[in-house]
């Protein structure tokens, strides 16, 4: 190990024309300090945020890392083999952000695709590719991205995502959440004959409660080359979900009313800090006492397409009937219930009106849909996922409403470890269509249908389609029509599964409506 006064002789001689050559010849490092990659998101028009995280070590304390600020170079090409180099620069890993980068570069060529990638002393990072964005005035013919989320390590492979990187053409990649989750190791499952089988993969790490755990948990996660395959191929559009803290949290709750909310916001800022450290993401969504207050935001593809991605965790108000599958009860009433905040509800509500794109597209992590969740003979009243917007009627009715008319809404969600298709009704008329994307590895291999699903096809004339398989989204977007593909995994808890599109349902643009192929 070196002193701070070695790093420091040899960081500063770095950018030296001449001393490259004599600085390179040996790595700062006993390991690679790019191991966790690469990756690219937030795009613009004019640029986009590019990320390493410096850890030779990721599974030691700090990365193996010593406790110095370092100065990483970077170079964006307008090709693959850096031949022409558009920008560069240096930016400084801190170890107060776990040597994290965040580059927001700025000044390229719109809605084209760029390389990227980092150099520190003689170690150079993997090769990344990003893509900005058309320009607001731009009228693209058309717009295909991704969707993804959901990624329990012990669960499965992360195949999908290795799939997904070699998806043509994406603009993008919407990330609805659970990307890490919080639990430690978990016990065996068992198989059909009541036999112990254990899991897929191991957590490392005991359940998450502070930085230096959930440091380690997203460590390990990006020690999987096929996420670390998507997070370089493609730019991306990250939200977090309640996995990134503990499961079900809302505002400053424990998720299982253990803590009270001054400690639990103590957990939560660990887990945000983390989040931010490992995401492509502005320095708006750096946490500012606590909380990361920027989370929603919104990106325009010319006038084709308009995504606000909502945050429905920070500003919720408690689950209703005490969380969990119940029956109603009068909370799901409040009329004070809230999922976003009074100043997310106005921003999303201008969004929606502005009338100037062909779609939009609320882009979240939440059911909308209110399914009557019955899946056995024996229950004999409805029963609602009190974490779902189902669970909110007051705040879920407002937001339906000012949909009406607008004939134009396409709402994306994750969380349920299934994929859905169907209505969104205001009153008795349809005003927008739901997609929820299963889960990249969250369940295991998973079948078509599970057990139930004729029961809730049954019950819920708005839903239109499920399965339950592993996978992602591929949304196909013209002036004219939505298409959303379905792509499905074999399997995810034996390497190497092959992909394959389930079904494609496409809306047509001015009629809330499904036409499933
Ligand atoms: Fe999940």
């Amino acid at each position: 190990m070196f002193t701070r006064r070695q790093l420091l002789t040899v960081a500063s001689a770095t950018p030296l024309i001449g001393a490259p050559a004599i600085v390179r010849a040996q790595s700062w490092f006993a390991g690679y300090p790019f191991a966790l990659g690469v990756t690219s998101g937030d795009p613009a028009p004019d640029g986009f945020v590019i990320w390493t995280k410096l850890a030779p070590k990721p599974f030691e304390a700090h990365g193996g890392m010593p406790m110095v600020a370092l100065p990483v170079a970077w170079e964006v090409a307008s090709d693959d083999r850096f031949k022409t180099i558009v920008a560069k620069g240096e930016a400084t890993a801190r170890p107060e952000l776990g040597h994290s980068v965040h580059v927001e570069v700025t000044g390229l060529q719109p809605d084209r695709p760029y390389w990227y990638r980092f150099t520190l002393g003689s170690d150079r990072s993997m090769r990344g590719r990003a893509r900005t964005l058309p320009l607001a005035s731009a009228s693209p013919p058309r717009l295909k991205f991704g969707v993804a989320g959901c990624q329990n390590y012990e669960d499965g492979y992360f195949t999908a995502f290795r799939h997904l990187a070699k998806e043509d053409d994406l603009a993008f990649v919407y990330h609805y959440g659970d990307f890490i989750y919080e639990y430690k190791q978990r016990g065996p499952d068992y198989d059909k004959d009541g036999l112990p089988v254990d899991q897929v993969r191991h957590h490392v790490g005991q359940d998450c409660f502070d930085l230096a755990d959930y440091r380690l948990r997203y460590a390990q996660y990006l020690s999987d080359y096929d996420l670390q395959a998507a997070r370089a191929q493609h730019s991306w559009f990250p939200t977090f979900d309640d996995h990134e803290i503990q499961n079900n949290w809302v505002g400053d709750i424990d998720g299982r009313d253990q803590s009270p909310a001054e400690i639990f916001r103590l957990r939560r800022q660990a887990g945000l800090q983390a989040w931010y450290e490992y995401m492509p993401v502005r320095a708006a969504m750096l946490p500012r006492n606590g909380i990361i207050t920027d989370m929603y935001r919104e990106a325009r593809f010319g006038d084709l397409l308009a995504v606000d991605f909502l945050d429905t965790r920070s500003f919720r108000s408690d689950q209703p009937c005490g969380d969990g599958f119940k029956p109603y009860c009068a909370a799901m009433d409040d009329a004070k219930a809230q999922i976003l905040s009074p100043e997310e509800e106005g921003w999303l509500t201008r969004n929606l009106t502005r009338g100037k794109t062909q779609w939009n597209c609320l882009a979240q992590q939440v059911m909308m849909m209110s399914l009557d969740r019955r899946r056995y003979a024996d229950e004999k009243e409805p029963i609602y996922n009190m974490d779902t917007w189902a669970a909110y009627r007051v705040p879920r009715d407002r937001l339906l409403a000012k949909m009406r008319g607008l004939d134009n809404v396409v709402v994306l969600t994750g969380d349920e470890h299934q994929n859905y298709a169907g209505l969104l009704e205001s009153g008795d008329k349809p005003v927008a269509v739901e997609f929820v994307s299963t889960s990249i590895s969250s369940g295991g291999d998973g079948s078509d249908l599970r057990a139930g699903s004729d029961m809730l096809l049954r019950d819920n004339s708005q839903l239109k389609f499920i399965n339950d398989q592993r996978g992602y989204l591929v949304c196909d977007v013209t002036p004219d029509a939505w298409t959303t593909q379905f792509r499905v995994m074999d399997r995810v808890s034996s390497a190497g599964g092959s992909i394959a599109t389930r079904a494609s349902i496409t809306v047509p643009h001015g009629q809330p409506s499904l036409i499933i192929a």
